[in-house]
């Protein structure tokens, strides 16, 4: 089928590439033309494990290309998907007005019947006004049909999250569009849920909030283990073997970060607001997740005791693995908190280090995991990156002050690293006395 993508980013540009991996002809369009010239001359602009690759083939098989015109690519497809940003406003609710744009310039240059697929975190009822504004703004009265196709994929595994989806949803106000988005999902082979718009939206929000609730409700329940000196491992491991809970999501850590959780968790609330019926449950979640970063700085306070121009190691900077996005990113946050009481950071991350760098001045950029030991009095683990398991554990002690790692993501094998000589402090992991 040709279809059109109007916004190249992380969901555009991932989603594009995987339409045209499974053979339809896709235009991917950005207004950054700059943008738009480097991924025509191979340059991708986000890291995505497997991303570059299918990128490369399938531009090379003919099936996909870039362009900065709405124009051209609604006058090439049947379908025309909108993946722009939907940022967040400061009182939480969410801003529109990129969406409202894309939905005017569309209807702009409507050439004749067409299916506008809303793809980005929109809140409930946004649906019905881009199909207002379209029927408003269109020059030529062609009929169109609206529909919502939130997306589901996660950074740092995008492309599988996409090629191998648990289900799809597509919200729809009639029947005219289904076929045809049926179609275009049938070579992914996942169910596929049809439902009203404004179901689909709200699907979005209530799925991302339960995600973010599970992460809250398994750090508070750390919070308990380290009070009474139980293991968050096993509890997490007891609980989630039972199918009705699932044991994804429940890795305790610093809380959760990234572009979509602690705004979708904000305007979810906002929406709940403003429709009369306040989800109050979700303002815990987002208390309990603020929480746990303090409660993670007190623990590196009490073993260094002051913090001024102690030297202080951080591996990580994205907000996860796996990607380099540090947009809101707990790790960032951690530095910051860390370089406000004077410590002195030495930083590492795989792929963030680039797009951290503006974030936190004054703090040194490492060149491997291996050089934040240098002089440092603690390394703290802040990114769920499995690579920093393999480093050389044992030999970099020698290059400390003082051996103290605070694994803020439960990455490391506590009694591993214990059995080097350090001293290991986790999230919701019982506090042990070092190994002689
Ligand atoms: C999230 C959802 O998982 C996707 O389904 C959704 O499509 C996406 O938001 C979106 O709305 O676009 P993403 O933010 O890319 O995806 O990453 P996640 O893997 O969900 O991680 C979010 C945060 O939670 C990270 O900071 C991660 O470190 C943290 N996390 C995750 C935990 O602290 N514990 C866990 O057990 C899992």
């Amino acid at each position: 089928m040709k279809l059109s993508i109007v916004g190249s980013g992380y969901v555009g540009l991932v989603t594009g590439t995987c339409f045209a991996e499974v053979g339809h002809e896709v235009i991917c369009i950005d207004n950054n033309k700059e943008k738009v010239k480097q991924l025509q001359a191979g340059k991708i602009p986000i890291y995505e494990p497997g991303l570059e690759d299918l990128i490369k083939s399938n531009v090379a098989a003919g099936r996909l290309r870039f362009t900065d015109s709405i124009k051209e690519g609604v006058e090439n497809s049947e379908v025309v998907f909108i993946a722009v940003p939907t940022p967040p406003q400061p009182d939480g609710s969410v801003d529109l007005t990129y969406i409202e744009q894309v939905a005017r310039e569309i209807a702009a240059v409507l050439p004749a019947y067409r299916i506008i697929v809303d793809k980005s975190t929109v809140p409930v009822k946004t649906g019905e006004k881009v199909a207002d504004t379209i029927a408003r703004y269109s020059k030529s009265g062609a009929e169109f049909d609206v529909v919502s196709n939130p997306e589901f994929l996660r950074e740092g595994c995008a492309v599988d999250d996409l090629m191998h989806p648990d289900r799809v949803v597509v919200g729809v106000a009639s029947e005219r569009p289904v076929a045809t988005m049926k179609k275009i999902y049938e070579p992914f082979k996942a169910p596929i849920y049809i439902t009203d718009i404004n179901s689909a939206e709200l699907i979005k929000h209530a799925a991302n909030s339960f995600l973010a609730l599970k992460i809250s409700y398994i750090n508070h329940v750390a919070a308990i283990c380290e009070a009474s000196g139980a293991n968050v491992d096993e509890v997490a491991d007891g609980m989630g073997a039972d199918k009705r809970i699932g044991r994804a999501f429940l890795n305790a850590g610093l809380g959760y970060g990234g572009s979509c959780f602690p705004k979708d968790i904000k305007a979810f609330i906002h929406i709940s607001q403003e429709l009369g019926v306040p989800f109050t449950l979700l303002k815990e979640v987002e208390e309990i997740n603020a929480d746990q970063l303090d409660r993670f700085l007190k623990k590196i306070r009490s073993a260094l005791w002051v913090l001024k121009d102690k030297t202080v190691g951080v591996l990580g900077l994205a907000f996860k693995g796996d990607t380099d996005d540090v947009r809101s990113s707990v790790a960032i946050s951690l530095c910051q908190k860390l370089q406000a009481e004077g410590a002195k950071i030495r930083v590492y991350d795989p792929q963030g280090m680039e797009k951290a760098k503006g974030d936190l001045p004054g703090a040194i950029f490492c060149q491997s995991g291996e050089e934040v030991f240098e002089g440092a009095e603690a390394v703290v683990v802040a990114t769920e990156w499995k690579q920093f398991r393999s480093l050389p554990w044992k030999e970099l002690k020698s290059k400390m002050m003082t051996p103290f790692v605070f694994d803020g993501r439960n990455l490391l094998d506590s009694e591993a690293i214990r059995g080097f000589g350090y001293r290991y402090v986790g999230v919701g992991r019982p506090q042990k006395e070092i190994k002689q």
